[in-house]
């Protein structure tokens, strides 16, 4: 990628401003769209240039990154709101939201049918991942337009990875990931209330902890970034970790493999969710836990 290309970003929240101000640092014109207004205020506070609609940014740039909230989201855009209709002839489409493997093949195939190029690339490695530019991309697609983009990927990422031409199969391995995240955040939530109960202090149980088999890289996120601090704002909210429990279910249960505790989690962070922790960080299955211990204390 010789030619600077002009860039789009559709979707600024948590994850897609702090990798659109990266982009913007490393002097790329940006063109943005986010339907929340203080989304895009901040995204021009960082020299990005605001779009009204996603029309617009597609009528400017040569790269697309689309960072939104859910797979109804991003088949509208892709369908309703335009990307396939307004999409210049040669546009890279470079798709970071955690999605489905059917959506990812579905609108690749479109794109393909309309001359755009499509990647689907989910990443992890959170909102601190994002700002630091230390992301994971986890990369399904024509491996020669993963190459095309690997400059750009270069700047946002340091693990980049080509999964597999099948434009799903980022996404699988994503979800994986995903399951696994949401496995060790209860597992955290139920150690620490359990260790407080029995009189530890969380300070203690984590020197010890992190340097033993119980360590895990979520205990050190969800621990010394959300619950030391008291401080739940995310990050990754339970409903977004709930979607993609929900998905890997799905993807579970469609190539028939059971998932013992992994079916439970759907239904456990439903509960958390309901309780009222939807848009807080997933750590908070930390708060909900510990609700629960405090309820059986008084049910004594
Ligand atoms: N937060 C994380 O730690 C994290 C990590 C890895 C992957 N992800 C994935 O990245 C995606 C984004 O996550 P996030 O945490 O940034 O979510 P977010 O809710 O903070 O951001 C999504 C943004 O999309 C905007 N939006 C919604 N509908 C839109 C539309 N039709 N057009 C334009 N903008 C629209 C919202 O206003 C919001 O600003 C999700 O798919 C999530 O699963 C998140």
């Amino acid at each position: 990628m010789s030619v600077k290309r002009i860039l789009g970003f559709i979707g600024l929240g948590n994850m897609g401003l702090p990798m659109a101000g990266n982009l913007i640092n490393e002097e790329y014109e940006v063109f943005g769209f986010d339907i929340n207004p203080t989304a895009i205020a901040k995204f021009q506070e960082k020299g990005g240039h605001i779009c009204p609609s996603i029309k617009e940014v597609l009528q400017r740039v040569d790269v697309v990154f689309l960072s939104l909230p859910s797979p109804a989201i991003v088949e509208k855009a892709f369908y309703e709101e335009g990307i396939i209709k307004y999409g210049r002839e040669g546009l890279i489409i470079i798709d970071t939201s955690t999605v489905t493997p059917e959506l990812n093949r579905k609108v690749f195939q479109a794109c393909l049918e309309n001359k755009l190029k499509y990647l689907g690339s989910p990443i992890s490695g959170g909102v601190i991942g994002a700002v630091n530019a230390t992301l994971t991309f986890m990369v399904g697609g024509p491996k020669q337009d993963f190459e095309e983009v690997l400059p750009l990927l270069n700047i946002l990422g340091k693990n980049l990875f080509h999964v597999g031409e099948n434009p799903g199969s980022g996404t699988v391995i994503k979800l994986i990931n995903n399951l696994m995240i949401g496995f060790y955040t209860q597992a955290v939530g139920e150690a620490l209330t359990l260790g407080e109960k029995m009189g530890l202090d969380h300070e203690s149980m984590f020197e010890i902890l992190n340097v033993s088999y119980g360590q895990s890289r979520i205990y050190e996120r969800n621990y010394k970034e959300y619950i030391a601090e008291n401080n739940f704002e995310p990050g990754f909210t339970t409903n977004l970790l709930l979607k993609d429990l929900k998905i890997a279910k799905q993807m579970a249960e469609d190539c028939k493999v059971q998932l013992p505790i992994g079916d439970h989690l759907v239904e456990w962070y439903s509960q958390i969710a309901n309780e009222g922790y939807g848009e807080n960080d997933m750590s908070a299955a930390y708060l909900m836990t510990k609700k629960l211990a405090e309820k059986a204390e008084t049910t004594k």
